[in-house]
Order: C-alpha cells, then structure tokens, then sequence
C-alpha cells in the first residue's frame, strides 16, 4: 500500500493508476463503518484511495478538533488488510495557503440543523472535499449516510461544479444495540453510552410508527418520550433534498436528531 502525504505525489500516483478510482475521504480513526465504504470502494472499483486528514476548518472555535482522535498507525494497518491501494494522508500546510478562495455552502441547506449549530462546518467540510476530489480525481466517492446533510451538500457541489464523478451513499453501520458507528463515540462514559441508545431507539421507533401514520407532530411526540439526553438540538423531517416536510413520503423521508450526551455531541438519523 501507498502513502503519500503531498498533494503532488498524490497526483503522480493517479496519473499512473489506469482504471477507475474509488475514493473514501476520512477524518481517521477509522472503525467499521469506514470499512464499509472501503469495501464497497473495492468491490465497485479497480483502485482504492483513501484520504486521512482532520481538516481544521471544518470545526467551529471550542469544538473537538484538538482532541479528536488521531490513531494513524491503526488506522494505516486497517487499510492495508482492506486492501486499499494507497492512503493519503496530508497535513494542514500541504492542503490550505494563507489566503484562499474560499467555498461557501449554500446560503440556506448550508446553513440549517447541522449548519445552523455549526455554522460554517459545511464551508469548510466543501471546502476540504472540493480539494480531495481535484487531488484524486476519483470515479466514485463514498459516503456515509449518517452524515445526511455531508451526503446531500456534496452531491449538491458536484452538481454545482460540474465534478465528473459518482457519489455513492452507504448506509449506516450501527452496534448490535443500534448505536450508530461514530469516532466520537469513545467520548463516551458507559452510563452516557446506555443513554446514547435511546437515539437510535427513538428513530426506530419513529420508522415503525411511520407505517401507521403520516402525522409528524405525533411521531415527534413519541420521540420525545424515548429520548434520554442533555441537550437535545433538533429532531427534524426533511425529505432527500432537505426540505422540511410535515407529512411522511416513504422513499422521500430523513428522520434526524443530533443532541448531546454529556459534552458528546451525537448525529444519527433514518432514511424511511
Ligand atoms: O465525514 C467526514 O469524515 C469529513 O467531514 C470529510 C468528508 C472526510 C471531510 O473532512
């Protein structure tokens, strides 16, 4: 397996690659929900790229960017059994000049539920992908759906900037107990960890619900009773192109929540 940590060797490499590329852009520590994009990659693809790099302007000040978990070692062995053809894995110089062109995300799909709690993520979440994308010109890149709003602003981009290349949307992987699979879950204690269940419980509960009625506002209800966190930032209805909605459209429903449990901020959603 490659390892390049410039974006120039990089460039060289998939000059020479001749066949098509999967991509699977990560942030690092991966665990088995990355491996299912990188699986994917391998079994719709020739080549396999991978890019490891917490990109700093994706995180808002006071956010977990210094503490994130950097595990590169693991992480560079995890793709190596996965068989994956070369990693990428830059540091902050090598990617950002001090005066950019700077991407914006959309003024509102950019800017509501994960946007308008974090806002200005998604400039720097498009921002760092824009580059990745020109760096490694990939036929298809894979991302997780528990990243909705990611999932959607990017396929957005590549439609605005005319990318020539595939998004491929893979599911969620969860724990047997329904915790979605997330590098920030090792924040959590195992008191919060038991707490952090009743999101994925309370989603659950919402899709089953969903076979029976369309009524947001009663399912909303439902949720509400399940959820056992500290700070709850929003359940929201869109359908697959973030609008809200007050009725559900099977095959044109997400179902999101994203609240903290102790001072771990957890996403998770469910795709009716
Ligand atoms: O989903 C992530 O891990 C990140 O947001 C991404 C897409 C790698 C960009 O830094």
């Amino acid at each position: 397996m490659e390892i390049f940590k410039t974006p120039q060797e990089t460039t060289e490499y998939i000059k020479s690659l001749q066949g098509s590329i999967g991509f699977v852009p990560t942030m690092g520590a991966l665990h088995k929900g990355h491996l299912e994009l990188i699986n994917k990659a391998r079994n719709e693809n020739d080549f396999v790229i991978v890019s490891i790099f917490v990109n700093p302007t994706q995180f808002l000040p006071g956010e977990d960017l210094d503490k994130y978990p950097r595990k590169l070692e693991a992480d560079l062995e995890i793709c190596k059994r996965a068989g994956v053809n070369a990693v990428f894995t830059p540091i902050s110089q090598n990617i950002y000049s001090e005066d950019e062109i700077s991407i914006k995300a959309p003024k509102i799909k950019g800017y509501i539920l994960e946007g308008f709690f974090r806002p200005r993520h998604f400039d720097g979440v498009l921002q760092v992908v824009n580059k990745l994308f020109n760096i490694v010109k990939p036929t298809r890149a894979y991302f997780g759906k528990k990243d909705a709003q990611q999932l959607y602003l990017i396929k957005q981009m590549v439609k605005n900037f005319f990318f020539d290349l595939e998004i491929v949307p893979v599911d969620t992987i969860r724990e047997k107990d329904g915790l979605a699979l997330s590098s920030r879950n090792i924040y959590l204690s195992n008191e919060e960890r038991k707490r952090a269940l009743s999101i994925s419980k309370a989603l659950k509960r919402a899709a089953k619900l969903s076979t029976t009625t369309t009524d947001i506002e009663k399912i909303k209800k439902e949720m509400l009773e399940i959820l056992d966190v500290d700070r709850l930032q929003y359940i929201a209805f869109v359908d697959n192109d973030f609008n809200y909605i007050n009725k559900i459209t099977h095959g044109n429903t997400i179902i999101l929540i994203a609240a903290y449990i102790g001072q771990t901020r957890l996403i998770d959603n469910i795709w009716l």
